[in-house]
């Protein structure tokens, strides 16, 4: 790689030497891979530049993936000793070939995750690294890219561990997050900083690829040719710090499915084993590399195989990234879903800024939950929020049918019989002109919400329009590329009555002069929590806003009940 600079340079400058070199190589890795350092770039740009800026820089879905996971697999993670001192042990790593970049990072303890330039670093650091000693019988000799780092010989002094820049990898809590938020000066500065403080780092999501990377690694024992790949939101652009890591085992990859036979002569085919149904093999797959996941893969704990669910997946912590984990098979129309809001995302940088405060919002206030049940998912509430971006008198994101219009030759797409084509460059997309602010957007959000007619009402974003109700669900909004299936189907009245009450009341406090931006209401900063932050207040205190109804919370026992049920319709 053009941009690779040998560790013994980077040496000869020091510490601040180091930092320099390192800060300028990600300046320039980051130019070349980073959506999230260009998205929170473009925070700052003015509309024009924006859209010429968007357009010029703009790289496929497709492309950032198949880059980011190159880079993962030229990557090793190391949990690293305490008395770590940056420098010998980049000098130690540093032997084994240039290193592209390197970044610490807190969980229980130090790890470093390090991109090396070459992948034949990784075979020598291999040859180089050895099996525990201790209790060597017991242990299962299967060699990954987790390594541990020890140090020898005499300790490090107490402070070498000082000077380490640690990379955050979890959000703010509420309470804090409400006091920054509180010290801006408009409710548009409040979404924008909700979302630079929320959103996934650069570095957290190399972390993601490179445990997608090492999952791949176990699977590739069966499967050499595979990939694991992330979909959800630790690639749609509206990952918060902290969310699950949904994979993907894709075998679609493997070669030789679609080879043309030659017309005469022989040809040589693989016998392999049959199953009844394409399901049944997802399944079987899926539980021999969950049986591998829990008894070989290194860091990997509380493996579970939901192999019933409609979509069989793999559910384990993941303990040196504290990511939970998710693995799937076959499922492809999920990554579709990925892309497409990864899309949306990258077409209008309102769509994500109001994405990442409505989901906050949802989350503060128990209308979406980690665990299974009758809340609305987070999915769900993006795909409110972009049909409610469709259904402005100037929409401000296009309808899928509108981009499936626009979508050339090689974007064609039918998965299960789905067609799943929509244009992959935006740049063939033209812009309607909106200028709405996020701010006014914000409220209508919530006022659209809080007056929709759900019982009637569907939900469409492929049409951009209500459409009626085909079933019984409370609510209904039909998945994007499988029209039969209705995405928020868990959803029970309970939980739609609760959401469409804070839609209410949320439009009603923005209107409120106290929540109005402190130069509108004529003063000057706020210490208390205003605009935004003030809809990130727990549920049941009123912070003396008169007339504001007090939302009572709900008793832990509802919450005990709706699991229950959830947990008698999944059985
Ligand atoms: N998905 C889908 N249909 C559903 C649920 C999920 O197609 N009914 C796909 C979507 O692409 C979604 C992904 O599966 O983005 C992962 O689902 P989930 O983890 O529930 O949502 P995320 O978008 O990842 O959001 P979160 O941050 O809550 O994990
Ligand atoms: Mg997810």
């Amino acid at each position: 790689m053009s941009s690779s600079i040998s560790l013994c340079r980077l040496h000869m400058g020091g510490r601040s030497g180091l930092e320099k070199c390192f800060k300028k190589l990600n300046a320039r890795i980051q130019r070349r891979l980073g959506t999230n350092v260009v998205a929170a770039r473009r925070e700052h740009l003015t509309k024009d530049v924006t859209l010429t800026e968007q357009r010029a820089e703009y790289r496929s879905f497709e492309a950032v993936q198949a880059e980011r996971l190159e880079q993962a697999e030229r990557s090793v993670l190391i949990g690293c000793p305490n008395n770590l001192n940056e420098k010998k042990v980049l000098a130690y790593l540093s032997r084994h070939g240039d290193i592209n970049k390197c970044f610490f990072y807190e969980n229980y303890g130090i790890y470093a995750v390090v991109e090396y330039a070459d992948k034949g670093s990784i075979a020598s650091l291999h040859e180089g690294t050895a099996i525990p000693s201790v209790d060597h019988e017991s242990m299962v000799p299967f060699k990954s890219r987790l390594l541990s780092l020890r140090s020898l010989g005499p300790v490090e002094p107490p402070n070498s561990k000082a000077g380490l820049q640690f990379q955050p990898q979890t959000t703010i809590p509420v309470n804090l997050l409400v006091q920054k938020l509180s010290g801006e000066e408009s409710i548009g500065q409040q979404i924008t900083t909700l979302r630079e403080a929320y959103q996934l780092t650069e570095e957290n999501i190399r972390l993601r690829f490179l445990v997608c990377s090492l999952l791949k690694d176990i699977a590739a024992a069966y499967f050499p040719e595979c990939t694991v790949r992330p979909f959800g939101s630790s690639v749609n652009g509206l990952g918060k710090l902290g969310c699950d890591l949904d994979m993907f085992l894709d075998l679609n990859v493997i070669g030789g499915r679609n080879m043309a036979l030659p017309k005469a002569g022989f040809s040589l085919e693989y016998q392999m084993k049959q199953d009844n149904s394409e399901r049944a093999v997802t399944q079987n797959i899926l539980s021999v590399i969950g049986d591998c996941v829990n008894h070989f893969g290194a860091g990997c704990v509380g493996v579970m195989k939901i192999l019933n669910a409609r979509c069989p997946l793999i559910r384990f912590a993941h303990q040196p990234s504290d990511f939970q984990c998710d693995l799937t098979a076959n499922n492809r129309v999920a990554m579709k879903c990925t892309e497409l809001l990864y899309l949306y995302g990258e077409l209008d940088q309102r769509v994500r800024s109001l994405a990442f405060a409505v989901r906050c919002w949802a989350r503060v206030h128990g209308i979406t939950s980690s665990i299974p049940g009758a809340w609305i998912t987070n999915f769900s509430l993006t795909v409110m929020l972009l049909f409610f971006l469709q259904r402005r008198s100037t929409p401000i994101i296009p309808t899928l049918d509108d981009l499936r219009d626009v979508a050339g030759p090689t974007d064609r797409s039918v998965i299960e019989g789905n067609d799943c084509t929509f244009v992959s460059d935006f740049t063939k997309i033209r812009h309607q002109g909106n200028t709405e602010t996020s701010e006014q957007l914000l409220y209508d959000f919530f006022e659209f919400y809080g007056t929709f007619a759900f019982d009637r009402m569907s939900i469409n974003i492929r049409k951009g329009k209500e459409q009626n109700k085909p079933e019984g669900a409370p609510l209904h909004i039909q998945n994007p590329f499988e029209p039969s299936l209705n995405i928020s189907k868990n959803v029970d009245v309970k939980q739609l009555g609760r959401f469409v009450t804070l839609c209410q009341e949320s439009s009603w406090l923005l209107q409120q002069a106290e929540n109005k931006a402190p130069q509108a209401a004529g003063g000057a900063a706020k210490a208390t929590p205003w605009g935004l932050a003030s809809l990130l207040l727990p549920s049941q205190e009123p912070k003396g806003i008169k007339g504001r109804k007090t939302r009572k919370r709900e008793p832990a026992s509802e919450g005990i009940k709706s699991l229950l049920e959830s947990l008698k319709k999944t059985s």
